[in-house]
């Protein structure tokens, strides 16, 4: 025994300084707990839908170009009867009853064609911009995806994954309808109401600035209902995520909900739930209500305002009654979109919120950065085929808790085996998940074969190190392809010894498509030990330099037992290994024994040295042959 484990010290005062402070700054990550939505930096947001739209700025632009004629040739309507009334009628009831028919005739043409060129106008502005829509959505779906993968364990234990379903389905779905109906909506209005307003003002002065004064009322009952419901969209989206992160939780836990007979109490919270979602859409449609109801008053007022104003002017000869017309008609094209406005901004309300939450999301940089200068391991040793571990004064607390592991040494020789055992709680899984980067420590390095982790590339280190756990889990697909995983070019043949190699072959062969049938649709056909059994020969085939096993043995039968040690030694062989297993028979398997209590490294020495010895392991070791001469059983689980 070369190394030995050193437990240095109890908890260290104050954070320990990582010697790896060089690294760039962290972003402070908000604690998820006192806040249901992680804030967005400032201006995130915007930055997001900039750079979503960036790369199609030439569409946009055309988008805009098309908009802008086609709210021209809309807007022409009004100009042309006012025309109409005021030139070609008089001149068909005057002496050159001719050139009032050829008059009135070019105006017909002329509204025709500016009825047709606006509706050609509008369908290719509605396809340019859906082609947008279309693509940012699916830009923004993939992000999401692609950022959610790439973030740490640690923040998945925080966020749920009902929020992150709840981000790219409602949150999507919800700017979605903002640039399906209401941008487009939002922008034609703006186009038409300069138009209109300039044209008034040309018109007739007057009339443009009675038009423009009727704004301000209109202008303040907006901001107030966007003010309102703006607080109220906020909470009923984050009342949906928590209708979909209980629903998803129940669904996902559906065995344990009926084996506690939880269903009556998940009900009621799940009713909770959904009345603070309804009642908060409730509230939205009643601010929506009272809007709609304010504006069209006003709006209607202001028009018989001024239509009357004008009224009096054209009995005065000082309005063209053609004018008048024009301005009546005008006035209630600038007062019908504040209906949809308001529609505009809800939809507009709720995009914003769930943008900001996307882009929250998609701010959170993961707690265990790539490197950005990565140093390549050495090559992988000849002789043994592992790779040293070095844990060099690791400590390590999770983000949410007290220290976990306080500071420690230790030195894992390449290609050898070592056992980690101890009480359920005392840091096991913990100090391994250290070793495969599923956390970085708080305190001091994990170095492999000399290279710190942090310096590692993401996909040589997990090329490198392989962990299994307990749960095993599949990927839809087949029982070949979820065994490929480690080793996506390998050969059918290369998965079949593979699998041989492990004993998983014979039930491999048994169930109904061989290799090749779908672990989903056959899911309740694949028991939790063939789970591992392809889990094993998934790590197996990925041949890494470390390879942990977290309670990887757990669901394996006794009477198979044979057959596991058999597989274990597989598996183990030609690289350095940790397992972590309460069956003591797969822990004399193992070239050195660590003992974990509280955190510690408390004994350390081969089996035999162990065995022979006083401590907690010589214990339950001396209590696990008791129970076997008890039941007679060759071999019993300690568990
Ligand atoms: N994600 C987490 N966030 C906060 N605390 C955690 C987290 N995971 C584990 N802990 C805590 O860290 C301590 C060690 O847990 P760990 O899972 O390492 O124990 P273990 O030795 O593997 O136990 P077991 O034999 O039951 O698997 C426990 O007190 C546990 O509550
Ligand atoms: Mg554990």
């Amino acid at each position: 025994m070369t190394s030995t484990a050193e437990t240095a010290g109890g908890p260290q005062p104050g954070p320990a300084q990582t010697p790896h402070a060089s690294g760039p700054e962290q972003p402070p990550v908000p604690d998820p707990f006192d806040r249901d939505v992680l804030p967005a930096p400032p201006h995130a947001a915007r930055t997001l839908l900039a750079s979503l739209l960036r790369p199609h700025k030439p569409r946009v632009a055309a988008a805009a170009l098309l908009l802008l004629l086609q709210q021209a040739a809309v807007q022409a309507g009004p100009l042309l009867v006012a025309f109409a009334i005021d030139h070609a009628v008089p001149a068909l009831r005057g002496e050159g009853g001719q050139s009032g028919q050829l008059l009135l005739a070019a105006v017909g043409l002329a509204y025709l064609f500016c009825a047709l060129a606006s509706g050609g106008l509008q369908y290719a502005f509605i396809v340019a911009a859906a082609r947008v829509n279309q693509r940012v959505l699916l830009e923004l779906r993939g992000r999401i995806y692609r950022h959610a993968q790439a973030l740490d364990v640690d923040f998945h234990d925080r966020y749920t994954s009902g929020r992150l379903i709840s981000r790219s389905t409602t949150d999507v779905g919800s700017l979605r309808e903002l640039l399906d109906e209401g941008l487009q909506e939002l922008l034609a209005v703006i186009v038409s109401v300069v138009y209109i307003v300039v044209t008034l003002l040309w018109l007739d002065p007057g009339l443009g600035i009675a038009a423009l004064a009727s704004f301000v009322p209109l202008a303040l009952l907006v901001r107030n209902f966007q003010q309102r419901s703006a607080r109220v969209y906020r909470g009923r989206s984050t009342a949906m995520a928590a209708v979909i992160v209980k629903f998803t939780e129940t669904v996902g836990g559906i065995r344990a909900v009926q084996a506690f007979r939880r269903e009556r109490a998940n009900d009621e919270e799940f009713a909770r739930l959904n009345g603070r979602h309804l009642k908060m859409n409730g509230d939205s449609l009643l601010e929506m209500a009272r809007y709609v109801v304010t504006s069209r008053l006003t709006a209607n007022i202001a028009v018989a305002a001024i239509v009357l104003w004008g009224a009096y002017r054209v009995a005065a000869q000082d309005l063209a009654l053609g004018v008048l017309a024009a301005a009546a008609l005008y006035l209630r094209r600038l007062y019908e979109p504040i209906d949809h406005l308001g529609m505009f901004l809800n939809s507009y309300q709720s995009a914003a919120a769930s943008l900001e939450k996307i882009a929250g999301l998609l701010a959170q940089r993961p707690s265990v950065p790539e490197p950005s200068a990565p140093r390549a391991l050495p090559p992988r040793g000849e002789g043994s085929g592992g790779r040293e571990v070095v844990f060099d004064s690791v400590s390590f607390g999770y983000r949410t808790g007290d220290e976990v592991l306080p500071r420690f040494g230790l030195t894992l020789r390449a290609g050898r085996t070592v056992a980690l055992v101890g009480a359920t709680g005392a840091g096991k899984s913990t100090l391994v998940k250290l070793l495969a980067r599923f956390y970085d420590p708080t305190g001091g390095r994990v170095l492999l074969d000399g290279v710190d982790l942090r310096d590692v590339d993401g996909s040589q280190l997990r090329r490198n190190v392989v962990m299994v756990t307990q749960e095993a889990f599949l990927f839809s697909g087949t029982v070949a392809e979820n065994i490929a995983i480690g080793r996506p070019d390998a050969t059918r043949t290369e998965i079949e010894n593979t699998a041989k190699a492990l004993g998983a072959h014979d039930f491999i062969s048994g169930l109904p498509e061989g290799y090749d049938t779908d672990v989903r649709k056959r899911g309740g056909r694949i028991s939790a030990g063939q789970r591992q059994l392809v889990a094993f020969a998934r790590a197996l085939l990925a041949d890494p330099a470390v390879l942990i096993l977290d309670e990887a043995t757990s669901s394996l039968d006794i009477p198979g037992e044979q057959a596991v040690q058999q597989a274990m030694m597989t598996v183990l062989r030609g690289r350095t290994a940790v397992v972590i297993a309460h069956r003591l028979s797969t822990v004399e398997i193992a070239d050195r024994v660590l003992v974990m209590e509280d955190g510690r490294l408390v004994e350390d020495g081969t089996p035999a040295q162990l065995i022979a010895g006083e401590g907690r392991f010589a214990g339950l070791h001396s209590a696990w042959r008791e129970s076997l001469v008890q039941t007679h059983a060759p071999h019993h689980d300690q568990r």
